[in-house]
């Protein structure tokens, strides 16, 4: 006899970031919070870029990039160190075709070149081709009183999430 019942569906998120003062850490801590309280079935992998590898990337239903703005190899406007490394170098053969995931970039105003590392993470999800859920969130200078940009995003992104296919998820 088939059954109506629908069991829970475990959703996993792999949220790889890099931060230098705290800014991207408290970002992520924030949506992670707010995440928690929305999609309490999502299980979230939190984990720092310098000890990430392209299976990480490649690992859970849902993969969320997260880091600042850097001036690395002395050029502003590319990805915090950790982040520039593990994307162009130990992650740049990533299989992420179809993966949902999203990102988010931080910057100041006072550099020329603000923010890009919101491009740069958006730019490597695409060439990879994975499916973005929703608009990069980009985060300007102190992020400590935007929490709210921060929690209305985390909405959005559930919302994105629920309407994901089961078949994106591994039980
Ligand atoms: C050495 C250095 C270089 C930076 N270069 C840029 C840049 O090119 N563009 C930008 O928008 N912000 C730049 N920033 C600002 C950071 O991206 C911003 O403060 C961010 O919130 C830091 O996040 P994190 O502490 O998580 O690394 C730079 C900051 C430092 C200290």
């Amino acid at each position: 006899m088939k059954s109506d019942y629908n069991p829970p569906v475990t959703r996993t998120l792999t949220l790889i970031y890099a931060t230098s003062t705290g800014h991207t850490e408290f970002v992520v801590d924030t949506l992670q919070a707010a995440l928690g309280k929305i999609l309490p079935d999502l299980r979230i992998i939190k984990q720092r870029a310098e000890v990430s590898t392209s299976e990480d990337l490649e690992k859970s239903d849902i993969l969320l990039l997260a880091c600042g703005s850097w001036n690395t190899g002395n050029v502003e406007g590319q990805l915090q160190p950790h982040m520039h490394e593990l994307l162009t170098v130990r992650a740049a053969e990533a299989e992420l075709k179809g993966k949902p995931a999203a990102a988010i970039g931080l910057g100041d105003d006072r550099y020329y070149f603000t923010a890009r590392a919101a491009e740069k993470l958006t730019e490597y999800l695409i060439e990879r081709q994975a499916t973005l859920l929703l608009p990069t969130l980009i985060i300007i200078n102190d992020p400590f009183d935007q929490t709210a940009k921060i929690e209305a995003w985390a909405k959005e992104f559930a919302t994105a999430v629920s309407k994901l296919p089961a078949v994106h998820f591994k039980t």
